[in-house]
C-alpha cells in the first residue's frame, strides 16, 4: 500500500469509528483515545486517562513554557491538559480533519486556544522549522504508519538538541513466524479493524531509534497499565457483538464500523497471549 493509501484508510476508519470512541470511550469529555495506564489511585477509566498523560508528561519532564509536538494528536485530550497542567505550548498534528476541528473546539472550550494549535499534517511531514520543539510525543499514533522510520527522522529533525522523543504504542511481542495460526490471524484481524498496516516488534522498534540517532533508548512494558482498559474494551464488545451485527445487517453498521468490533475482541485475547505488547519507549535527539 502507498502512503496516501495508508492514510485513506486510517481517515476512513476515524470518520467512521468516532462515533464508537465518544459512546463506549467517553471521549467527548476528556478528548483522549488512548488505553490509558490504571494503577491504585487510578482505578477508573477518566483517571486513567489522565494518569497516561501525566506519566508521559513526567516521563519527558515537561514543564512551563516547553513547546511540544504531539503527533497523531486525535482530538486534542494531551495538548490541552499539558497546555493546562503543565504550562506547555503544543502543537497537535493530525491527518484527520474532523478530529482537528474537534480538537480546535475542545482547546477553545477549556480556555487553552492561546496555548494549543492544531494542523491537518501527517507527522511525517510537518510545518514546522528544525529544532523547533523540546518534546515530540506520539500516543498510539505511530501504529497507523508502515514507515515508522519516515516518522522518527521527522521526529528527529523538528527537535532541538537534547530534545525528548517520546511514543507509547502497541509494539508485536514476536516475530510473525514464530507466532502459532491463531495468532498471526488474530493480529491480522487486530490490525486490520484498527487501520494498523503493520506493527514493529519491540525489538524493530529499539534499532530503528538507534539507527536514526536517538540516544538513550528506553522502554517500559505497560502490559499491567493498561490491562484493565483492554478488558473492558473485550466486555464491552460481546457485550455489543448482537446489536452490532444486526444493525449492520440493516445497513445502519458499516463494513469498517464491524471490523472495529472484531479488532477490540482480538486486541484482549493477543494481549493476554504477549503476541502483542504496550509499551512506551523514550529516547533523547
Ligand atoms: C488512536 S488515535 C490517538 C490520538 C491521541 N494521540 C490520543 O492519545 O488521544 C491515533 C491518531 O493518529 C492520527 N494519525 C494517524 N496517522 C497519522 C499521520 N500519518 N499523521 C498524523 N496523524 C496521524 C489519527 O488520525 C488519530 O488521530
Amino acid at each position: 500500500m502507498t502512503s496516501s493509501e495508508v492514510q485513506e484508510q486510517v481517515n476512513e476508519y476515524y470518520d467512521e469509528c468516532q462515533v464508537d470512541y465518544s459512546m463506549m470511550w467517553g471521549t467527548n469529555d476528556h478528548l483522549s483515545m488512548h488505553f490509558g495506564y490504571h494503577d491504585d489511585e487510578n482505578r477508573r477509566l477518566k483517571d486513567a486517562v489522565i494518569n497516561l498523560t501525566r506519566v508521559i508528561a513526567d516521563r519527558a519532564d515537561i514543564s512551563e513554557g516547553d513547546r511540544v509536538l504531539d503527533a497523531g494528536c486525535g482530538v486534542g485530550g494531551s495538548a490541552v491538559w499539558l497546555a493546562r497542567e503543565r504550562g506547555a505550548r503544543v502543537d497537535g498534528v493530525n491527518i484527520n480533519e474532523m478530529q482537528v476541528e474537534k480538537a480546535r473546539r475542545g482547546a477553545a472550550e477549556r480556555g487553552v486556544d492561546d496555548r494549543v494549535a492544531f494542523h491537518v499534517a501527517d507527522y511525517t511531514e510537518v510545518p514546522f522549522d528544525d529544532g523547533s520543539f523540546d518534546v515530540v510525543w506520539a500516543v498510539e499514533s505511530v501504529c497507523h504508519t508502515d514507515d515508522e522510520r519516515a516518522f522518527l527522522r521527522e521526529a528527529k529533525r523538528v527537535l532541538k538538541d537534547d530534545g525528548v522523543l517520546v511514543v507509547a504504542d502497541g509494539f508485536l511481542g514476536k516475530e510473525r513466524d514464530e507466532m502459532t495460526d491463531d495468532e498471526n490471524e488474530g493480529v491480522d484481524a487486530m490490525l486490520e479493524g484498527m487501520a494498523a498496516p503493520s506493527l514493529a516488534t519491540v525489538e524493530e522498534f529499539r534499532r530503528s531509534l538507534v539507527d536514526e540517532g536517538f540516544r538513550g533508548v528506553g522502554f517500559e512494558n505497560k502490559y499491567e497499565s493498561v490491562y484493565p482498559s483492554a478488558r473492558r474494551i473485550y466486555l464491552m464488545t460481546l457485550a455489543t457483538y448482537p446489536v452490532a451485527a444486526l444493525l449492520r445487517l440493516l445497513g445502519v453498521r458499516s463494513e469498517t464500523q464491524t471490523k472495529h468490533l472484531s479488532a477490540a475482541y482480538h486486541q484482549y485475547r493477543m494481549l493476554k497471549k504477549g503476541v502483542w505488547v504496550h509499551g512506551l519507549f523514550y529516547a533523547r535527539s
